[in-house]
């Protein structure tokens, strides 16, 4: 599904990750604990193919980095969904909006898009709040409309970067549970956090990075 294989990635001088090796199988939830700075988000961008190893092997399922061609990458994004800590919403946009051009952009009918968008409302349970403007969305709400637009195009693994990161205690909790719930529905799912608390409680596979290396 996703195999990372002795990869390794400078950015000019400074080496950002080391000798990396990982595989996510389908249907799982990996965990990827460490402090800030020791190269989680690095490691998803790597995985979404916004950037290439320097060295070693990227394979997310039929996609190898080494024969990426430009044509290939709109593919590939489709089938990762991405979540970052900051939503990254359209913010002058309602909730329904916001899903509905994930899937417009990849050329998905009206017809389709409208039940698309309702069905992955309910499934974060924002069906009630489908035409409110992002603003006006608690945090804990705008990062379920950032999962239902990930979810949009039917991924085969959702990669969500400190999905808690600007969270306060309530909503983490909130959206740990729906995404133990959306894997539990069999989505892999890759995310990655600095505090190791908040995921001990989880269903999850743990990897542990710390300068750009897996130490447990
Ligand atoms: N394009 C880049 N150029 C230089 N340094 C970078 C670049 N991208 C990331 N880094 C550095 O790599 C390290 C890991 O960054 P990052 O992957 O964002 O860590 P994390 O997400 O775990 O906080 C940091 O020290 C960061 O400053
Ligand atoms: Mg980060």
């Amino acid at each position: 599904m996703i195999q990372l294989t002795e990869v390794w990635y400078w950015a000019g001088e400074n080496q950002i990750l080391s000798d990396i090796n990982i595989h996510v199988k389908g249907g799982e939830l990996l965990c990827i604990v460490g402090p800030s700075g020791a190269g989680k988000s690095t490691l998803l961008r790597l995985i979404h193919m916004e950037i290439f190893p320097t060295q070693g092997s990227v394979i997310v399922a039929d996609y190898n980095a080494q024969m990426m061609t430009e044509k290939q990458i709109p593919f590939l994004r489709r089938k990762v969904g991405v979540v970052f800590q900051d939503f990254k919403l359209l913010e002058d946009r309602d909730v329904f909006e916001n899903v509905a051009f994930a899937l417009w952009a990849t050329g998905v009918r009206r017809k389709k898009i409208k039940k698309r968008v309702f069905q992955v409302l309910a499934e974060v349970g924002l069906s009630h709040k489908r035409y409110t403007l992002i603003p006006e969305l608690s945090g804990g709400e705008q990062q379920k409309v950032a999962i239902a637009r990930a979810l949009a195009n039917e991924p085969f693994v959702l990669l969500a970067d400190e999905p808690t990161g600007n969270l306060d205690a309530e909503s983490t909790e909130e959206i740990l549970e729906l995404l133990k719930r959306i894997n539990g529905r069999g989505m892999a799912i890759l995310m990655t956090t600095h505090k190791e608390d908040l995921v001990k409680t989880l269903p999850a596979r743990m990897l542990q990075i710390r300068e750009g290396k897996i130490v447990g």
